[in-house]
């Protein structure tokens, strides 16, 4: 089958940053921050990206622009014709996609709900208070975010059967700037307002009391939700990167990104937060109380606001399509079905499980596990388990199994990108084999009380 590539350098950056760049950055990174103790959370959610994400970016590009196949055929490919139960990393991924589907869906369906209030101005004079109560009416109706979400999954759908470029890549390489512009603004208009200063302290001094094993699993699981990693979604964006582009340039600039927009968004909500009394640990509905209220204040207000959640909704879409992709992907090479049916069982699947996630979000709705919403669960098996799992095995797989031959030849582009592309290649190598690896199994050994 031809598959179709990235047309331009700042296409695959902006594609992948689209993946990359989501709710995961606006929405989960303030509140999981928020959660778990602000600044000293920032300290090692930052030394986790670079230390373990950016190598697993790098390892999960490089496999996918070396077999040009979805996650599970990458693997099957590299061990063949050798049979291994390398290919369940893939399946692993595949599973995980969908869970994190499940919840994702849901959450950008409050987004495209909060896109519809404030074109109709319903903000409009309501306090922080009223806000909150109002999403938890919504939550609790149980209908309402499931006709959103299925909203959000129908745009989905259109847009996964146009294809790669067409789909992908034309709508990321703008909206992607000028969200970055629109958060600048938020943060500007933020850290203008009383008591300011408290939000910003909040974020950026650590009380290094407060890291503990739970809180760096945390930050784990949050640089691999936002790098969407261990999932083989950047497996498959790399089977479409062309042979001439840095893969190297592209894992660096996407994550460092990836880390600004996420200190934009908590600078956006911190200040505002702590200016208005909201609680910083309020869980998942912080953003979407805090930047309603703050978008009162702002000159302009109604227009940004309006702005604003068009452009989470795209964010969200660029980000769920990668999710779709994964599931999408996998049904049409490996189980040979045309990819507009996969693309209908995917969606028709993931639909369903996201529906149920919405019903179990109802406050005494039957649908819990453990007293757990589907949310929660889904959230936690994924991001604490087995995306950093799925990474660590990719790792693995890419530093120890594959031919150190194909590491070489994709990060220096098969000897094209002169003598420093060479030092990268051993630096790089050096932590996809050793120091990533380690630094994860650590972290679930402390985690699992075992150290
Ligand atoms: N990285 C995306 C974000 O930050 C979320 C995501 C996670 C997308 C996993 C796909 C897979 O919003």
């Amino acid at each position: 089958m031809a598959r179709g590539s990235f047309k331009s350098k700042f296409g695959v950056i902006a594609a992948v940053g689209g993946s990359v760049v989501g709710l995961g950055n606006i929405w989960r990174f303030p509140y999981i921050a928020g959660e778990n103790g602000g600044g000293a959370f920032l300290l090692v959610y930052i030394c986790v990206s670079l230390l373990v994400a950016v190598p697993i970016l790098l390892g999960e590009l490089i496999l996918g622009r070396q077999t040009k196949t979805n996650s599970f055929g990458a693997f099957r490919a590299m061990t063949a014709p050798k049979k291994t139960l390398w290919p369940a990393v893939g399946l692993l991924g595949i599973i995980s996609a969908f869970l994190i589907a499940s919840f994702y869906m849901v959450i950008s369906g409050w987004g495209v709900e909060f896109l519809a209030l404030s074109i109709i101005d319903r903000f409009n004079g309501q306090s922080a208070a009223e806000i909150q109560q109002n999403l938890s009416a919504f939550i609790a109706s149980g209908w309402k975010p499931m006709i959103y979400m299925a909203v959000f999954v129908a745009a989905n759908y259109v847009i996964s059967l146009l294809g790669v470029e067409k789909g992908i890549e034309k709508f990321t390489k703008f909206l992607m700037p000028l969200m970055i512009v629109l958060i600048g603004i938020i943060m500007l208009n933020s850290l203008s307002l009383p008591n300011a200063m408290e939000g910003v302290k909040f974020l950026f001094v650590p009380d290094f009391s407060k890291i503990t094993p739970q809180v760096v699993l945390m930050a784990v699981g949050q640089a691999f939700f936002s790098l969407t990693l261990g999932i083989g979604a950047m497996i498959i964006y790399g089977s479409y990167v062309k042979e001439d582009v840095n893969l190297y340039h592209t894992a660096a600039a996407v994550a460092i990104c990836d880390v600004v927009v996420a200190i934009l968004s908590g600078l956006a909500i911190f200040p505002a937060v702590f200016s208005f009394g909201i609680n910083p640990t309020s869980g998942p509905d912080l953003v979407f109380i805090t930047l309603p209220n703050l978008f009162q204040q702002m000159a302009g207000g109604y227009f940004l606001s309006v702005l604003f959640f068009f452009i989470i909704v795209v964010a969200a879409i660029t980000s769920s399509l990668s999710l779709v992709e994964v599931v999408t992907s996998f049904i049409n090479e490996e189980l040979k079905l045309s990819r507009k049916k996969a693309a209908t069982i995917a969606v028709v699947a993931i639909t369903a499980s996201a529906a149920l996630c919405a019903y179990s979000m109802i406050p005494d709705s039957a649908v819990k596990v453990a007293g757990m919403s589907l949310f929660d669960l889904f959230d936690s098996i994924t991001t604490k388990y087995t995306m950093p799992l799925g990474g660590l095995l990719t790792c693995i797989f890419v530093g120890w199994v594959i031919e150190k031959r194909i590491l070489r030849k994709q990060l220096t582009n098969n000897g094209g990108l002169g003598r420093s592309a060479l030092r990268i290649y051993m630096t790089a190598s050096f932590i996809i084999r050793y120091l990533a690896p380690i630094v994860i199994v650590l972290i679930f050994l402390d985690v699992l009380n075992i150290i």
